[in-house]
């Protein structure tokens, strides 16, 4: 049954395992192959070309293991392969950006909005066009924050050194009166906790995920493509370098045990 098939999800390394474990929380049923490319990690500083090379080869690996959907759960890659993707992908495909997008509308009041993300994402101006399109009143203000990703990979999520580096990369954006701050970043909603306490309560953090999974919700809904599972925990976890350590961090952060994270070589799949 096509309905029964697993999604396919994935992101330049761990941080994607913020939107999994959404995706467990609102589709228990859903059973998960995820792909992280811990050898290649960062995507947010490099090229839209070789972002789109990395992307092409890791839904090629996902589509060999006949997944019946792909969420993109990078903010990099959904911000400048998209388009690429959709051309040779045959299975919905579905983005982190364009939700994030809508969620930061929807929840700001004073029509200044703030974008946390990785340079590539910043330069793309990819949030400010989708939030822009929805409502072209509403000011969006991008802040690229390129040491999150490692202090998140090194586990310093409440460390004095991120509570430093988070004052240095927002304290430009408070200057602009923004009450909604988009994490748009997979990595970013483990430094929620920090970021919070340095905007206190008057900014709301968005998390893409949470929009992410509904939209995923739906369409699999209009397709007929829900599982009839109430709940797996059979999910399967690929990376392409350090899978013990990957495993460690995903039994730290999700609501299941994984027992095990396979390496694959993701570059075979030209
Ligand atoms: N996963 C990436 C993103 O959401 C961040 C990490 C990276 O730079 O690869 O943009």
């Amino acid at each position: 049954m096509a309905s029964n098939l697993p999604i396919g999800v994935f992101d330049s390394g761990i941080g994607g395992l913020t939107v999994v474990k959404e995706i467990m929380s609102q589709l228990p049923g859903e059973r998960i192959i995820y792909f992280g490319d811990t050898a290649r990690v960062p995507y947010g500083s490099k090229s839209k070309e070789t972002v789109t090379a990395y992307s092409r080869q890791i839904t090629r690996f996902l589509l060999g293991k006949e997944v019946k959907a792909i969420v993109v759960a990078c903010n990099t890659v959904s911000a400048v392969a998209m388009d690429a993707l959709l051309e040779e992908v045959p299975v919905p495909l579905i983005g982190v950006v364009k939700p994030g997008a809508r969620a930061a509308v929807e929840t700001s009041r004073s029509g200044s909005i703030g974008v946390i993300a990785t340079e590539t994402t910043i330069r793309s101006h990819v949030y400010n066009s989708f939030i822009n399109g929805i409502d072209p009143k509403l000011q969006v203000y991008g802040k690229a924050c390129p040491l999150f990703v490692p202090l998140v990979e090194e586990g310093w999520l409440n460390h004095h050194v991120t509570e430093e580096v988070v004052e240095h990369y927002l304290k430009e954006l408070l200057e602009h009166d923004i009450d909604t701050l988009v994490l748009g970043c997979t990595h970013y909603p483990l430094l929620r906790d920090v970021i919070q306490a340095y905007v206190k309560e008057g900014i709301t953090l968005v998390n893409p995920a949470y929009e992410t999974t509904k939209k995923l919700k739906q369409c699999l809904a209009d397709k007929d493509l829900l599982s009839s599972y109430k709940q797996v925990t059979d999910h399967t976890f690929y990376v392409s370098d350090g899978a013990e350590k990957f495993r460690s961090f995903a039994n730290s952060i999700l609501p299941c045990e994984i027992i095990e994270t396979k390496d694959v070589n993701v570059k075979t799949f030209e």
